[in-house]
């Protein structure tokens, strides 16, 4: 059932950070077509992350380095055409951000006109520069801290951060300098729950938690993992709540039996031909 009626009011980044003025814990999970995109708007979550994961989930890299802009704009554009309920936001790709200001705004303006309400970008005091620049081109900024994917090789693979007390303080230190750049809200990705919760206190902006603990002001998972599609063993900070893959699979499986059986398709899938006609067909015969 969807918890979406006809007349709910698309969600605006200030009303992400009044939710979390409030207590109210902010909901996002990633989508990346338009069918994905329905099945979150309609569930009811606060935000839609079109998420560089993209590149694991749907087009088989094994990590997010070899998405490019062209790939999240494509993903982004069959998102923005459902026009979900849910602020919809988009990830800016490895080496989109990196390379100067100018070049960052420009590929970051282009995903705005493509439908996004705002960017999410993977750093910390590093990338005040262009946070700052992109606020100032009123281009809305989430933060990325932690565990961060497109890392993946300087931290020597997906490593829980912020374990030792000089790295956990460089963390707050991380979080508190990007939200001065002026991020809207960050994420939190695969630190310690305690750490997670001391950022969340010392901010004034919402903070969206994935592998960081209870603390934060929202969640937000990858789709595929909610819904069990990705075979294999998941993260400890996964909860999948149905295991989609044997379900779809099971699905697939009885079609083959059905087609192989002949039981598919039956009259119901089929189209008839009409009375006059179906008479003309049969007693047709070729006149060589
Ligand atoms: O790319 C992604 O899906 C993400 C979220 C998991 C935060 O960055």
């Amino acid at each position: 059932m969807s918890r979406i009626s006809p007349t709910s009011p698309s969600v605006t980044i200030p009303d992400l950070q009044r939710m979390a003025e409030g207590g109210e814990r902010i909901v996002m999970t990633t989508a990346y077509d338009s069918a994905t995109a329905l099945i979150a708007d309609a569930s009811g979550v606060d935000a839609i992350l079109v998420g560089d994961s993209v590149g694991n989930v749907c087009l088989g890299f094994e990590n997010t380095l070899p998405v490019t802009l062209a790939m999240m704009a494509h993903h982004l554009e069959a998102v923005a055409r459902t026009r979900p309920r849910a602020l919809l936001l988009v990830d800016m790709p490895y080496l989109t951000f990196h390379l100067g200001i100018e070049d960052t705004l420009r590929n970051a303006g282009g995903l705005i006109q493509k439908g996004a309400q705002g960017v999410k970008l993977e750093g910390g005091a590093r990338r005040v520069p262009v946070i700052r620049a992109l606020t100032e081109a009123e281009i809305p900024v989430m933060g990325h801290l932690g565990l961060t994917p497109q890392s993946f090789n300087a931290m020597g693979g997906y490593k829980v951060q912020g374990r030792e007390g000089r790295a956990a303080v460089e963390l707050l230190e991380d979080a508190l300098r990007i939200q001065d750049a002026g991020c809207f809200a960050m994420v939190l990705e695969g630190i310690p729950a305690e750490l997670a919760e001391r950022i969340t206190e010392e901010l004034s902006i919402p903070t969206i938690g994935i592998g960081a603990g209870a603390g934060c002001s929202g969640q937000v998972l990858v789709f595929h993992d909610i819904l069990g599609l990705l075979e294999g063993p998941s993260p400890k900070f996964v909860r999948s709540y149905m295991n989609g893959f044997e379900q779809l699979r099971d699905a697939m499986v009885s079609w083959g039996e059905d087609v192989r059986a002949g039981r598919f398709p039956g009259p119901q899938e089929s189209y008839m031909l009409p009375e006059p006609a179906r008479e003309l067909v049969r007693a047709w015969k070729p006149t060589r």
